[in-house]
């Protein structure tokens, strides 16, 4: 339990920044030069980093102490905290829950016209839009499309993508979850494998439309057949389905 507890993130990059900060204390108190100092305690930082599969946790982690101390300079000690505030500015803990910030790659929905072809009337979500490259990547492979909207949970990154995606893309900040589906004919997610039961029956009770889309990148939905998919160089894959038009399904739909 109490393991748990610790694992439970951000606790380990607290802990970890100030495991660093006490090293970093701990052997300046014991006379060794600053430039020492900082080098085991950054060295701590980053081999703690390493018991972190995602690689923005191990940036979080190595980077905390190395940062805070840069930004500590001759300022208030309690000043190590800020990064962890701006990143929870960055990164509310709800979207934890779903999907950290990882951005569409480039050309990774190059095929996805010829699947799912749209008019240019379409409208088209990306929920979880983060700074914007999943939405740049659905108007570089659909140019027509007028009505290409994201949505985004954090404070700051939604804005950013709007800036960046402006004038072509609306960028909404708010909850994925309450937004109605049923207003668009594609929605695109790339979230997190716990997402996607949630992610269908959502898409299957609210986008009815016959000739609706629902496209993930990486993740696929346990137990439905896809109307088509196909792996990425890179080890990434791309899944699309028709929520509404959908007859096929191994488990949750036949009964
Ligand atoms: C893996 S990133 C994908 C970003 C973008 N779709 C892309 O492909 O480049 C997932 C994004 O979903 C956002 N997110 C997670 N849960 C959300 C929610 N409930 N509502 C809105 N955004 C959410 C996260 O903040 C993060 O920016």
């Amino acid at each position: 339990m109490i393991l748990r507890l610790l694992l439970w993130w951000p606790l380990p990059a607290l802990l970890s920044w100030a495991f660093a900060w006490a090293l970093f204390a701990g052997l300046r108190a014991m006379g060794a030069a600053p430039l020492v100092a900082l080098l085991f305690a950054a060295a701590a930082g980053a081999g703690l980093a390493l018991f972190h599969a995602a690689r923005w946790r191990r940036l979080i982690v190595a980077l905390g102490f190395p940062l805070s101390l840069l930004a500590a300079g001759g300022l208030p000690a309690w000043l190590w905290l800020l990064p962890l505030v701006l990143l929870a500015f960055a990164y509310p803990r709800r979207t934890w829950g779903d999907a950290p910030l990882f951005p569409t790659p480039a050309q990774a929905l190059a095929e996805l016209p010829a699947i799912a072809p749209l008019a240019a009337d379409a409208r088209v979500l990306d929920a979880g839009c983060g700074l914007g490259d999943g939405l740049v990547e659905l108007h570089r492979v659909y140019p027509q499309l007028a009505q290409l909207v994201g949505i985004e949970w954090s404070r700051l990154l939604a804005p950013l993508a709007r800036w960046r995606c402006r004038p072509w893309a609306e960028v909404l900040r708010g909850d994925m979850w309450a937004l109605d589906w049923g207003r668009y004919q594609m929605v695109y997610v790339f979230q997190r494998p716990e997402s996607m039961p949630r992610v269908w029956a959502k898409a299957r009770a609210e986008m009815r439309e016959k000739d609706s889309w629902l496209v993930s990148l990486d993740f696929e939905i346990e137990g439905q057949i896809p109307a088509a998919s196909w792996q990425l160089p890179g080890g990434h894959s791309v899944w699309v389905y028709r929520p509404a038009a959908q007859a096929v399904s191994v488990s949750a739909d036949m009964g």
